[in-house]
């Protein structure tokens, strides 16, 4: 059933394969394994990553900062299953955290207190205690009240915290969704530009808190590379000022934001990247920290998923899959475009919408998409799903959430299981223990 309209955004194209997931006599391989393979393994869904595609990607970013001392803080929300944090670690990479939960997920994988940066707008007082504890080597903060009960906190604790001031630049950003964007006038995230001065002085004259760090992130998937030089032109001219008023600076954090290729994009330019921020820390010489997440993990994985049903009605040509907005909210959340390829194509193209088995009419990985014609049985590749993917699964319809699969060449590993029935009840009460009021 094919319709004339469709959603050609980068349609059953190789240009989105990373090196990672390339096919072998028509079949689609990740690194040296069939995805065939994994798939009758591990069942599906599953999300599947590529330890290659992953290194290459930290290498490329950390040889374009080479001109400049600097250290990649791998952002954990992007993807923070202990199996990939291992393969970024032995890398050398470092972490940046936003939430307790990360803080113990980085530091259960290894990483140093010295390699952890722990941000957030909106971190508990116990969120804060945590990071002190721990020794992390800064905590960006967000505003004057944070200021005051980090500076409680140290008191109490007898330590002086290590801290970097999140500013918000207030530039243009313009990206592929509003809810990714972050540093822009009236976001929520970070000091609003007028008020950095008051609150940079409070902590330079404060004995609790040691102000080394200026950071900024202006949002996610930044496809022009603009509100980086913008950004970081404010930054620079705010870390003068404030070193000529004594702030003892050593880091220059430029947060995250580089795109990944989910269609037809190009691959962002890392020497134009590193052309913007690298002179900027250079001149002023402080240490510069990036913060990607995405960039690093998005094409680095797929979700496998396999196709139940075929089923037309009113008009629209339904592929219904085994995985769903509970696997990648993406699309629904944020009408994100994913390429979408059979595993094994068997010749000829649809134009359909693929959809999962949630009860919700916005459960959906593609709409009006044309792509390979795919038959019940048929396993599909779901593209650049190694961010924000797994991360941001659901158990919504009480689906247990799928296991996470690492190759390394021609080997393949589970990282996380698949959840049981059991996992999804483990925390509930089995009989009620009342208390009165
Ligand atoms: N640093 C900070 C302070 C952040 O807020 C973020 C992302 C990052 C670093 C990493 O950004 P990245 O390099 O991944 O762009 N769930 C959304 C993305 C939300 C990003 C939130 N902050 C999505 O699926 O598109």
């Amino acid at each position: 059933m094919l319709r004339p309209a469709g959603d050609h955004r980068g349609a059953v194209g190789a240009r989105v394969l990373g090196r990672s997931f390339e096919r072998r006599d028509g079949a689609l391989w990740c690194e040296g394994v069939p995805l065939s393979c994994i798939a009758e393994g591990a069942g599906t869904p599953a999300f599947v990553y590529g330890a290659h595609a992953l290194r290459e990607r930290y290498r490329a970013l950390d040889a374009a900062l080479a001109g400049v001392p600097h250290r990649i803080h791998y952002s954990l929300k992007a993807n923070s299953s202990h199996g990939l944090l291992q393969v970024l670690r032995a890398e050398g990479c470092a972490a940046d955290v936003v939430s307790g939960g990360e803080l113990m997920r980085a530091q259960r994988a290894g990483f140093a207190p010295s390699e952890i940066i722990f941000g957030g707008v909106g971190k508990t007082r116990a969120e804060i205690r945590a990071g002190l504890q721990a020794g992390v080597k800064l905590l960006n903060l967000e505003s004057a009240a944070e200021l005051a009960i980090v500076e409680e906190e140290a008191r109490g604790m007898g330590v002086r915290a290590d801290i970097a001031l999140r500013v918000n630049p207030e530039v243009h950003v313009a990206n592929a969704h509003e809810y990714i964007a972050t540093g822009s006038r009236g976001h929520k995230f970070g000091i609003p530009w007028g008020d950095v001065p008051d609150i940079a002085a409070r902590a330079i004259a404060s004995k609790h808190v040691e102000l080394l760090g200026l950071d900024m992130h202006v949002g996610s998937q930044l496809m022009s590379l603009d509100p980086y030089r913008d950004g970081v032109e404010r930054l620079a001219e705010l870390a003068r000022t404030l070193q000529a008023r004594g702030a003892p600076l050593r880091y220059l954090d430029a947060g995250g934001g580089l795109p990944a290729r989910y269609g037809a994009e190009d691959a962002p330019d890392l020497e134009l990247f590193a052309s913007i921020i690298v002179p900027v820390a250079a001149a002023l010489g402080l240490e510069l920290i990036v913060e990607p997440g995405r960039f690093v993990m998005a094409e680095a994985g797929v979700l496998l998923t396999r196709v139940l049903y075929r089923k037309a009605t009113g008009g629209t040509d339904f592929v219904i899959c085994d995985a769903g907005m509970s696997e990648l909210l993406r699309p629904s959340h944020y009408d994100a475009y994913h390429a979408i390829e059979a595993v094994q194509p068997r010749g000829g193209t649809a134009t359909v919408d693929v959809v999962g088995p949630i009860c919700e009419t916005g459960d959906f990985l593609a709409r009006d998409r044309l792509m390979d014609d795919v038959l019940p049985g048929d396993l599909l590749a779901v593209h650049t799903t190694g961010a924000y993917g797994y991360a941001m699964a659901l158990t919504y319809n009480s689906r247990p959430r799928a296991p996470e699969v690492l190759v390394d060449g021609s080997r393949w590993t589970v990282i996380t299981r698949r959840e049981t029935y059991d996992d999804l009840v483990r925390l509930e009460a089995g009989t009620l223990e009342w208390k009165e009021a």
